[in-house]
Formats: C-alpha cells, structure tokens, sequence
C-alpha cells in the first residue's frame, strides 16, 4: 500500500465520492473564448519573464526560454582545439545524426534508397523520445474519417500556425506510415477480425489513434531498430555531433562529433546531413519536471542555427497535462492521454471534475495549472501539488480487466510503488513533453542551410504552437522517410567542396559584437545534473 498523507486520504474519499454522479455528466467543453483566457492566464509559454529576446544568428529579434537562448548563444566545443578536417574519419552520402525513431526511418529509407549511410549517435540506439512514447501514432484509415478531417482537428489543435504543407503531407502519407509499420512487424493492437483497434486523443473528432497498449514507442523503436540493424546500416554510438561542417559554397557537408568517453575528436564527410536529434525536455524549460528521455537537450537546434538555419516556433513548448506527481520517484513521468481516452476524468481535492478530459492539451494542461495555482483546489504532494486522474472510472466504463489489456504499463508503472490504478485515481501535474517548434524546413526535409535535412521533434512548424497526440509518433515516421528519401536523392548529385568550420568563427565574432561572453558550452549533449563532458 502506497502512503498517501491524511489529507490526500480525504480528497481521495470525496473522489471516490462523486464518481457516479461525475460519469453522468461529463463535464462540458469549452467555448473558444473560455480556451483563450485559460491559456493566457495560466500556460507557461505566457510567462513573459520566462523569455528573452536573441541577439545573435538567423533568429535574432526573436523570443526564446532563457535555458534556450543560453544554448543558441553558447560556447562551441571546436573553437580553439585542433581539428583536421582534410582526412575524415567516415567518408558516407548521407550522415543521420540521431538514434531514434525519426533518424532511424531516415536511415532505412536512404539506405532502401542505394544510400551509403551512417547513424551517429551519443547514446544508443533507441535512446530516445520514441522509445518512450506511449499513447500511439494517429492515421485517418477508417472508414468514418479521412486526412482531410485529420489535417482540420490537428490545424485547430496547433492555433491554425502550422505550416500548411508540412501539416498535409503529416496526414495524407499518416495510413501509409501505418502499412509501412506494419510491414516491418510492429504489432498494433487489433480486434479478432484483424480491424485496427482506434481511440480518440485530446481535440480529435475521431478515433484514429492506433496503438500497441500503452508501449506504442517502444514497439516501433524496437520494430526500427531491427530493420537498422539487419540492413548492417553502421550505427557510431555514444559519439555526439558538436558541430555542423559545411564547405565553400556554404552547404553542409559532414559534421565534427566527440565521443563522449573518450573525448576523442572525429570528422565525418557526408554528402548530405540529417538532423534527428529530437527534443529538449531535459532543459527542464521553467524548472518542470519532464517526461523526456536523458538526451533531450536541443541539440539538433544548436546545431542547425550555428549553421545558419532558421528556427520556427522556438518560443513554444508543450506541457503534457498528466506527468506523475506522485510517487516522487517517478515525478514527471509520462501518464499517457490514453488513461483519459479510456475514460478517466481530472478531478481536484474536493472530488470536482473542472475540465473536460479531452480538450487538447495545452488547454487542458492550463486548466490543471489553474485549478492548483489560481483557484487552490490542487492537492498537496511531496513536490508541490496535483490533481486526480480518476483511473477506476476506466474499468466501470470499459468492463473489468480494460486497464490491465489497454494500459498495462501505467498499472505497472504506479503498481511498483503500491498504487493501484485500477481502484484507486492517481495524482499528475503537467510536465514538460515535447517542443512544438524547432528547425524550419521545407517540404524535402530539407532546413535553410543546403544539404542539411531534418527530421522528428527537431524540425519546427508541422503542429503549429500545440501538437496532438499521437501526431509525433506519425511525424517522426513521415518526416524521417521523407527525409531519407530526399537526401540520399540528394546525395547522388553533391560534389563536396572544402570542407571548413568558418560559420563558426564569423558566430563567435557575432557573438562578440554582441558583447555575448557565453560560459555555456552547446550543444549541451546531457542534463545539467549528469556528468559533463569537459569539453
Ligand atoms: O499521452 C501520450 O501517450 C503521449 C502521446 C504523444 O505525445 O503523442
């Protein structure tokens, strides 16, 4: 048995409660205007103190979190230090920087494509966001629903700011991402005629969300893992990319990378450059907890804009409205939307439903914060405070047994320390889940510097300034294709100049103009409470 203090003991009763007249009336939806005020008033993306204006490089003028701005207006790791660019170490056509989802489709599609390719990655393959992705991938490939009804749910979802062709090609190449998984032997859940099972996320108007239980990622990492692996595509792991090469017509073309035990320096050449280096939630934005895998920092984003690329969005980040709150040992873990889909209502110390449990998440992650810091109906935790996720309701709606078949791995998750989700609700505040902005790219993949592709969470633009579940796990599969497909077409062409780190220099003259003297240096590569590489 889990101890929970006499206070949560007495909210948790009144929970318990209200539960039957709660799942008689669902708590209505908000009205546009009522989405607009709880956002202003209370998402953190809104905290203007939070926020400083860049002085230097393709975004300046710009507004970024400070952890961020720090990182963009770093300290490069090559500067000063000896590197000799004349004799590579790996000489490929298309280097993929990152060893997650998006990278890995990247890798198999080039490599499909009669590309010499190579994974770069500072941890291992699979270390990533995807990995630990739990809901599912959303495709509009039933019946009652089509891309196009997809593209207006996520369009809406993401504030109408998405950029229009990126959001197209995200939903109308969604049912063939789900056959191309499939074929590589990822397991979606199905109903004994074979029928994919679907469920709704927050803010869709259909069920589209395809999944396998409550590990989606998992299974499609270790679904892209295998197919890397079998096709002997060259992983070089724990080896960061510290910076981006580029020759003398400006176009990137390999990239200076570290091991990260060693320390030893490397060159590789490439004829094309793929950046999937996924998100930043290990930054740890406005002090929240995070649901990120360890090597969440930016990276990719440091990279492309020392290059010369544009960031898009950068100033927006989501906040997922269920992290852990409680047990504090797994604070800030992800308690996927699903446990909502199926059923589950957010409830506050008094036993009160505040919000309706599928409205999309920066809404619904504001409503929570509201319901804590503005109205004080938040219960009191061992790090702050949270509110209910009613998870018995779950079994009432969907029959005994739906959670341990659906979601066995939040049973698992809070069944360690006690807790079981079956009987009793369990305590979440938002934690910090995904970056909704990142690298502006076109529909090719490919980012303002030539030759330099991105894919995943690193490109900025395809949700607009809030993504939907399940939209991720489907963009890191289209983008990472996609960008696979062009910079391996790409590399047939490229010839390679000289290749140089100048871009470098002229940011740190930049840099000095601005009278910016960082003491940071970036890419940051691991959380600051890690042990840092000394370069
Ligand atoms: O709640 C979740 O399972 C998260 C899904 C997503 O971010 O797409």
């Amino acid at each position: 048995m889990y101890q929970y203090t006499e206070e949560q003991i007495i909210s948790m009763k009144k929970v318990e409660a209200t539960r039957a007249e709660r799942m008689k009336n669902l708590f209505p939806r908000m009205s546009a205007e009522e989405k607009e005020k709880v956002l202003k008033e209370n998402h953190p993306d809104y905290i203007e103190s939070a926020y400083e204006t860049l002085k230097v490089g393709p975004n300046k003028g710009d507004k970024v979190l400070h952890e961020l701005a720090d990182l963009l207006q770093g300290k490069s790791r090559v500067l000063g230090k000896r590197i000799n660019l004349k004799k590579p170490d790996y000489d490929v056509d298309v280097l993929v920087i990152g060893g997650g989802g998006a990278g890995s489709s990247a890798a198999i599609t080039a490599h499909a494509n009669g590309a010499n390719v190579m994974m770069v990655t500072k941890l291992r393959i699979g270390d990533a966001n995807t990995m630990m992705a739990e809901g599912g991938i959303q495709a509009a490939d039933k019946e009652n629903d089509s891309p196009s009804i997809h593209y207006l749910d996520a369009f809406g979802g993401g504030h109408f700011a998405a950029k229009r062709e990126l959001l197209y090609k995200l939903v109308t190449e969604a049912p063939d991402a789900i056959l191309w998984l499939s074929k590589l032997g990822v397991m979606f859940d199905k109903a004994p005629d074979g029928t994919m099972i679907t469920t709704h996320g927050g803010g869709t108007s259909r069920k589209r969300m395809h999944a396998c239980k409550d590990y989606s990622g998992a299974e499609i990492m270790r679904t892209l893992r295998d197919e890397v692996l079998n096709r002997n595509i060259p992983v070089v792991d724990f080896t960061a990319a510290i910076e981006i090469i580029k020759d003398d017509e400006g176009k990137a073309c390999g990239a200076v990378l570290m091991n990260m035990e060693t320390k030893e320096i490397l060159i590789a050449r490439a004829k094309t450059v793929i950046i999937a280096t996924g998100g930043a939630g290990r930054l740890h934005y406005q002090g929240f907890p995070t649901s990120n895998h360890y090597g969440a920092t930016a990276d990719g984003l440091v990279l492309a804009y020392r290059a010369g690329a544009k960031l898009l969005y950068a100033d927006t980040l989501q906040y997922h409205p269920t992290g852990a709150a409680e047990p504090t040992q797994i604070f800030g873990a992800l308690v996927t939307e699903k446990v909502r889909s199926l059923g589950a209502q957010l409830v506050n110390k008094d036993g009160n439903a505040f919000v309706y449990s599928l409205e999309t998440r920066d809404v619904t992650a504001s409503s929570i914060i509201r319901e804590c810091k503005q109205r004080h109906n938040g219960v009191k935790t061992v790090d702050g405070e949270g509110v209910w996720l009613d998870t018995p309701m779950i079994e009432l709606i969907g029959g005994e047994g739906t959670i341990e078949k659906r979601i066995p791995a939040m049973m698992r998750m809070f069944g360690k320390y006690g807790i079981d989700i079956r009987k009793e609700p369990i305590l979440i505040y938002p934690t910090l889940h995904y970056q909704n902005g990142g690298i502006d790219i076109s529909t090719d993949g490919q980012s303002g510097v030539e030759n330099l592709y991105v894919a995943g969470e690193a490109v900025g633009g395809i949700h607009g300034r809030n993504r939907l579940m399940g939209n991720s796990l489907l963009d890191i599969i289209v983008f990472g294709r996609n960008a696979g497909k062009y910079a391996s077409e790409k590399a047939k062409t490229v010839k390679i100049g000289r290749m140089n780190l100048d871009h470098v220099k002229a940011f740190k003259k930049e840099l000095d103009e601005a009278g910016i003297n960082p003491v940071k240096f970036s890419p940051q590569l691991l959380p600051n409470y890690t042990r840092q590489p000394s370069i």
